[in-house]
Formats: structure tokens, C-alpha cells, sequence
């Protein structure tokens, strides 16, 4: 049975024995992060899109664990020249690796890296990530999409994480109609409270939700899937 870890912001670990994911590790910064970047063991370096709250410490990590890192084209290809292991997928592409699969899907959002974001890295993108027989969903930041009614109809999805601080990404009344579109046993908000401008309760998502189970992770929390 995998284990997430919600390590503050968009980023989760994933565990699965000796498998040890982490998608958008955005520690260095942030203020709710409850590790440091150096504490990171882990095998892959998930990145949703090239914003510094998401690529994050990406590349540090991959490289001090020797990891490899699983993005769109563009990206991974930034990450390479920066001198770590990449695998570049693309929107609609699954892939084998040794823990399990991983596809990428799409995200309404921006793409672009360092200060000013003005670095090409390609779209933003989602991951479903299937390990241990279960599958997590991470929609990345994205505003709601109608196409989430497809990925709830082609996959059986075990647990979502999903935005719910609003002026990025989806705020709580548009999260909570991505749930009945996506059909998740459980669901994780998250991508709020890190700042005031995302601020957002949400025990408030809590209360709207039907039909699956909301989880509430506060930054270090764990939870088996
Ligand atoms: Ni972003
Ligand atoms: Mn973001």
C-alpha cells in the first residue's frame, strides 16, 4: 500500500517500499515546508510545470540523490542541462517505470522558469500516477476543465490532490465540481494557505464535497492510500 506524505504547498512524497516518489518539491521558500530539500530521499523528481513553487528545489534534489526527473519535453530537457537524469514525457503519454506508471495530463495554466517565469518549459501538466495498485491523481495548478469528467470515466482514481486556494488555480467552489467530475474515493486539497493571497479553509471544501472522502493533510502529515 503506498504512503503520501504532504509536505506543504503542491508537494507530496509518494512510498511504496523502496520506491520514493516526489512531484513538485517546493521546499527552499516555502514557509509552511516542514523538511528541508537536504532531508529528500528519493528515486524520482515528479515536476507539474517550471513555476518556482513547483519546480522548487527539482533539480537539487535529483541531483544529490541521483534521482531522475519525470516531466513534459521542455522541461525535463531544462532539468538535463542542468546535469541530471531525466525522462520526458508528454500530455496523454503513460509510461512504465519500476514502481508503477505515471501519465501525464493536461493542466490549464502557465509554464515558464526562473524570476520572471519567462524561461519556455513547455505546458503545464497533471499526473496520474499509478503505484502499488493504486492510482493518485495531481492535477498540478490548473483551473477546473471539463475533460476531468474523461480522466473520472478512464481511470478509477484512489486518492486526488487538488487545488483550492483560488486566484492561481481553482478556488473551493470550482475543486469541489472537479471532484464530481473526477469521482476520487478521496481527495486532498491543497495549493492554499501558503501565502495570504491563496489563503482559503478548507474545512469549507470539506463541507461541499460529496461523494468522496476528504482527507485534510497539514504540511508533514502522512497517510496510507
Ligand atoms: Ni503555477
Ligand atoms: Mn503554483
Amino acid at each position: 500500500m503506498p504512503q503520501v506524505r504532504f509536505l506543504g504547498h503542491s508537494c507530496v512524497t509518494v512510498t511504496e517500499g523502496s520506491h520514493k516518489l516526489i512531484i513538485d518539491p517546493f521546499l527552499t521558500g516555502n514557509p509552511k515546508a516542514p523538511v528541508k530539500a537536504d532531508d529528500i530521499d528519493v528515486n524520482f523528481v515528479l515536476i507539474s510545470h517550471g513555476h518556482g513553487d513547483h519546480l522548487g528545489d527539482g533539480i537539487a534534489i535529483a541531483k544529490r540523490n541521483n534521482a531522475t526527473v519525470i516531466a513534459n519535453f521542455e522541461l525535463a530537457n531544462m532539468c538535463a542541462n542542468e546535469g541530471v537524469n531525466i525522462h520526458p514525457m508528454h500530455v496523454g503519454g503513460r509510461h512504465d517505470f519500476d514502481f508503477g506508471s505515471v501519465k501525464l495530463t493536461i493542466a490549464h495554466h502557465g509554464g515558464g522558469a526562473g524570476e520572471d517565469a519567462s524561461r519556455y518549459t513547455g505546458p503545464p501538466v497533471g499526473f496520474l500516477v499509478t503505484i502499488g495498485g493504486k492510482t493518485i491523481y495531481h492535477s498540478g495548478d490548473t483551473g477546473l476543465f471539463y475533460d476531468m469528467k474523461l480522466i473520472g470515466e478512464m481511470n478509477r482514481i484512489d486518492l486526488a490532490f487538488l487545488p483550492i486556494g483560488d486566484n492561481f488555480t481553482m478556488g473551493v467552489d470550482d475543486a469541489v465540481k472537479a471532484v464530481e467530475f473526477l469521482r476520487p474515493a478521496k481527495v486532498v486539497p491543497f495549493h492554499y494557505g501558503t501565502w495570504p493571497l491563496i489563503e482559503t479553509n478548507p474545512e469549507d471544501f470539506k463541507a461541499k464535497v460529496t461523494g468522496a472522502e476528504v482527507v485534510i493533510l497539514k504540511p508533514g502529515e502522512t497517510y496510507d492510500v
